[in-house]
């Protein structure tokens, strides 16, 4: 097994869990090979049935954890139904993992609006052109409506569709995990009641 050192030297030190997370997400930007912002999200739709799909994480402070996508999607109808959510991050190389739940809000329009200018112009006309999580009936289908969203905004700025937003996960709990030898891994859990606030630190049993 890979010996790695760690970021902040104990990670149960602190009382906070936004440095650490910081900090483990600068190492994987580091040491993995692709995407160390990609993590998988939770729902769960109205019969209560969870749901989970891979997303990239695009911001995150002591608000919350942010993520891109449409609104119409399976995954924003029920988080905009169900307003919760669970994340969990796994990078490989460095042997951790962080999971987080909590309470969903939507990003502001301006805070959108700012990350949306930033996508590349293909990706921008590929979020009018995507009926994302619905039925297409063949390739064919989403070139024709590429082809159109690109004709429609030859000309000026693409705007940002209004069913293209983010969602903000407010957690109430984050807990780091991180391999230790013989399955005795350490993990410690960060939780409080509300997203407002103040955290409590558990460590746990592997
Ligand atoms: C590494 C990776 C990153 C992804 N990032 C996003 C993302 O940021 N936003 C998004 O809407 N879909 C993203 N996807 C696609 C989703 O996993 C999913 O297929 C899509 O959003 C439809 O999910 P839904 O039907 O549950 O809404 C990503 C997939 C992978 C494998």
């Amino acid at each position: 097994m890979t010996e790695v050192e760690l970021t902040s030297g104990d990670f149960t030190e602190g009382n906070e869990p936004f440095s650490l997370f910081g900090a483990w997400l600068k190492d994987a930007t580091a040491s993995e090979i692709n995407d160390p912002n990609a993590v998988a999200v939770a729902t769960v739709d109205e019969n209560g049935l969870p749901n989970v799909r891979m997303v990239l994480l695009k911001g995150y402070d002591e608000r919350g954890f942010v993520f891109y996508t449409n609104f119409e999607s399976q995954k924003g109808r029920e988080l905009l139904g169900q307003q919760k959510a669970a994340m969990v991050f796994h990078w490989k190389s460095l042997r951790r993992q962080v999971r987080l739940r909590g309470e969903v809000e939507v990003v502001t329009d301006a805070e959108a609006d700012e990350y949306y200018a930033t996508r590349p112009r293909g990706s921008r006309i590929g979020a009018w052109a995507s009926k994302q999580s619905r039925p297409l009936e063949g390739r064919f289908a989403l070139e024709k409506a590429v082809a159109e969203y690109t004709a429609r905004y030859a000309i000026g700025e693409i705007p940002r569709p209004p069913h293209w937003s983010g969602f903000r996960i407010r957690p109430v709990s984050i807990e780091f995990w991180h391999d230790r030898p013989f399955r005795l891994h350490d993990r410690v859990e960060f939780r409080r009641d509300t997203p407002e606030g103040d955290w409590q630190k558990v460590r746990m049993y592997p």
